[in-house]
């Protein structure tokens, strides 16, 4: 997946708004040292900064590194594969945000972070849940004939699922939340421009014409029951998760 940075910047910018709410959920301490895992453009990595945080940022798309850099150039910003991490018991926490249900192997991904936590060290994550998005999923995926779902991208859980995966990789689950968040996309575009933007990744190899195709019927399809005058609602489910390394 190619990301443009500045589209996620100027039209997304509601993922790093509600952020904040996990990043409360983190309490981060003057001093500590944090993990940002899939920081996208920077945006919670600098809220962690202002809070006297060593934060280290890391995303796998070098775009919305490249930019983070340029927003934030005090902050330590990596590309990297939280499939393979290079940090040994280094941070007293690691956080995320809106990230992990794009990484498929969440076994790889927690054992990834129960290595690099300190012994400890608190792992606080909000991201996709189960239900998340599954009206706009249907919506695209019911526009394709014989839709292959191996190519479908996201990974949400239940927390009954992820809070087992989270205690086979060592983790004492201290905290774990599953609840729906309706998302207000802006102006008569606003879903047009999510599928764009995230569901496009859904279509897999699809052409152009039939992208735009797919894209028009889906968004006519949740026209009756997601628009609202002015703007659309998407259907956003969260889980949150706090796990100590004991
Ligand atoms: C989400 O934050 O829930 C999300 C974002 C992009 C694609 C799918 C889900």
């Amino acid at each position: 997946m190619i990301w443009n940075a500045q589209l996620y910047d100027g039209k997304h910018e509601f993922v790093s708004k509600f952020g904040e709410d996990v990043v409360s959920l983190l309490a981060p301490k003057a001093g500590e040292t944090i993990l940002d895992l899939g920081c996208g453009t920077g945006d919670l990595s600098f809220s962690l900064f202002s809070k006297a945080v060593h934060v280290v940022g890391i995303d796998q798309s070098a775009s919305m590194i490249e930019e983070a850099k340029q927003k934030y150039p005090d902050i330590s910003f990596l590309v990297e594969d939280a499939h393979d991490l290079p940090f040994e018991e280094k941070f007293d926490a690691v956080f995320s945000n809106a990230a992990l249900h794009w990484m498929k192997k969440p076994e790889q991904v927690l054992a990834q972070v129960f290595k690099s936590l300190k012994p400890g060290g608190r792992f606080v994550a909000e991201f996709g849940a189960k239900g998340n998005v599954m009206s706009i999923s249907r919506a695209i995926i019911g526009q394709i004939n014989n839709y292959d779902y191996h190519q479908y991208p996201w990974f949400f859980p239940s927390i009954g699922e992820y809070s087992s995966l989270m205690e086979q990789a060592g983790f004492h689950v201290a905290f774990a939340e599953h609840f729906e968040r309706p998302t207000r996309l802006n102006g008569a575009d606003g879903m047009r421009n999510w599928i764009n933007m995230f569901g496009d990744v859904v279509m897999g190899t699809q052409t152009p014409e039939e992208r735009e195709r797919i894209t028009a019927g889906a968004v006519a399809e949740l026209k009756k029951e997601w628009f609202y005058e002015d703007h659309w609602i998407a259907d956003y489910w969260r889980i949150r998760v706090v796990g100590v390394k004991k």
